[in-house]
């Protein structure tokens, strides 16, 4: 079947249920973060068991495969031991034992968690039932197919709010909305980087009151900000003009707050003061001049490595007193995929087990022609960030949610497209960054055993362990050949002795995200565990 222009396979999403993607994203983290660290799962045949240890319960749950390395391929039904037998365990009762035995294992509660995992299963529901037709652009289809989202994290789609107040904005129900867009008056505003960008945007926004520039808004936003006084004030005095929306049409991508205009070809990253996964998505001030500072750097390095990092060529906001305002308000914009070769797919559609999207691709139909997809993969994803970063001190944040692959008719990866410049990072002393406030330099910088330790975590646990296994959910037997092969893309890099250790097979930094949210931490102070790696070299005798 062709890529292009045909709808991915609908029909599995449809098949996974609340309950047990919550349950399958809870069980994920505990075994990764707490049962196997603490040697407390048993693989045995085509079921897996694990012990709280704290809590004395044991669990039992299907297993699709032998596991490889950092992951194990989790199956419904899951069970509880009671007595002699087993009992269906509901995702609620597992989200109260991990509660349960984290709080025995740190030693302090966290009331926050079992709401949080409650409100994540009360929007996978509503994203279930609201989920519309496909827009039969594989592109958009594949930034919209994560209905049950991150599978290493607690409350993966939970959002602040009732869903009445976000479902028309979620990529997960194929939605598309249109921004609102403020007219503010040119001395009310800041603006970095290229001005073409947003004046070529503002011809989608409504005709421009004269002296003023466009600003446009998301409107979830517009209305988390409406009780702000000072924007009420600035509006009730048509210092700010709300324009409404145009016909410009908006659509969600993966990350929720950041959407694409299909027609002007730009995304707009916009500012959301909810928390989604581990962060309230706002554009903090440093972030935004941080990717003009980086923008200036980065790409033409990227064009080098034969990639692309998306530009971010200038962000826009206004100055009213209040940095609320400056930070809620302030967008960023980033260049289109309208010039990227092949078709953009996310990555994260690709390793989604419930999307379809990889089954759909006619370069994997068979082992021997999944063998080269996967080499073609590795060399175009794996080789510009380990470039970044071991020759250019550039670290990355490849997980999948921020790397599109660019495939031919037959789905053959051709290019990579990265982005996301606000999780982009230099490593300290790699760098002049004496030119820009301290406080934006600071953000941009990372220690480089930190650097390499994210790097490592998004390319080898969050992405490529989680593409072979979506891999090996087509072809069972593959998923231990697919990391032989890896090793041969990563031996021009063995003169560094980061790489000779992940090559000789020394565990893999994951990051916590159970137990990161169970302690409250922020996203920069993330817990790490080790995972085994699916690299190990063969033992000298
Ligand atoms: N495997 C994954 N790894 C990381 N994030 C994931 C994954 N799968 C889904 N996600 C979701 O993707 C989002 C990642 O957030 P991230 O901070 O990278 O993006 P952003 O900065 O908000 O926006 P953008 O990527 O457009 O710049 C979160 O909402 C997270 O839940
Ligand atoms: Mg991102």
């Amino acid at each position: 079947m062709p890529v292009i222009g045909t709808a991915p396979t609908a029909a599995a999403v449809t098949a996974v249920t609340a309950g047990d993607a919550t349950s399958t994203a809870l069980l994920n983290c505990l075994i990764r973060e707490v049962c196997a660290p603490e040697e407390q799962v048993w693989p045995d045949g085509d079921r897996l068991f694990a012990r709280l240890p704290r809590a004395g319960v044991v669990l039992r749950m299907g297993l699709a495969r032998p596991p490889v390395g950092a992951t194990y391929r989790l199956t419904p039904p899951y069970e509880e031991q009671r007595g002699d037998g087993w009992i269906p365990l509901s995702w609620n009762r597992l989200a109260n034992l991990v509660a349960g035995e984290l709080e025995l294992a740190t030693g302090h509660p966290n009331p926050e968690f079992l709401h949080q995992v409650d409100g994540s299963h009360t929007a996978l529901e509503a994203i279930i039932s609201a989920r519309g037709e496909p827009s039969y652009d594989p592109y958009i289809d594949s930034e919209q197919s994560l209905v049950a989202g991150h599978r290493f994290h607690p409350s993966p789609k939970s959002r602040q709010g009732s869903p009445n107040d976000w479902l028309q904005y979620a990529p997960e129900a194929r939605a598309r909305f249109r921004p609102l867009w403020l007219a503010v008056p040119e001395h009310l505003v800041a603006e970095e980087g290229t001005p073409e960008a947003f004046t070529a945007l503002e011809t989608y926004g409504p005709r421009i009151p004269q002296g003023r520039k466009l600003i446009p808004v998301h409107p979830w936003q517009f209305s988390l900000l409406a009780d702000n006084p000072v924007l009420q004030e600035a509006l009730a005095r048509g210092l700010v003009l709300n324009l409404g929306p145009s016909d410009a049409e908006a659509v969600p991508t993966s990350s929720v707050r950041t959407a694409y205009l299909p027609d002007a070809d730009v995304f707009c990253k916009f500012s959301l003061d909810v928390r989604i996964t581990n962060c309230v998505r706002k554009n903090a001030w440093y972030e935004l001049a941080g990717a003009i500072a980086l923008n200036d750097l980065l790409p033409p390095i990227f064009r080098k490595l034969n990639s692309t990092l998306l530009a971010e060529p200038a962000y826009r906001s206004v100055t009213l007193a209040d940095r609320r305002l400056y930070e809620g308000l302030g967008v960023i914009l980033r260049e289109g995929i309208a010039s990227l070769p092949g078709t953009p797919l996310l990555a994260g559609a690709l390793a989604d087990p419930y999307s379809g999207f990889l089954a759909d691709l006619p370069a994997l139909s068979t082992p021997d022609s999944a063998q080269a997809w996967w080499d073609a993969y590795v060399a175009h994803v794996a080789s510009p960030v380990l470039s970044a970063y071991l020759d250019h001190g550039i670290v990355l944040e490849p997980h999948l949610q921020n790397v599109l692959i660019c495939v031919d008719g037959d789905g053959l990866p051709v290019h990579t497209a990265f982005r996301d410049l606000e999780g982009t990072k230099l490593t300290a002393g790699r760098w002049d960054l004496s030119h820009l406030p301290a406080r934006v330099a600071e953000s941009l910088t990372y220690a480089p055993d930190r650097g390499w330790n994210r790097v490592v975590y998004c390319l080898f646990v969050n992405h490529l362990t989680e593409i072979a296994a979506a891999m090996a959910d087509l072809h069972p037997r593959l998923e231990k050949t697919l990391w032989q092969r890896a090793r041969k893309h990563f031996t021009v890099y063995e003169h560094h002795p980061q790489m000779r250790a992940l090559l000789a097979g020394v565990p893999l930094p994951a990051k916590a995200n159970l137990r990161t949210r169970w302690s409250r931490s922020a996203d920069r102070g993330a817990t790490y565990v080790t995972v085994p790696s699916p690299l190990a070299a063969p033992r000298p005798l």
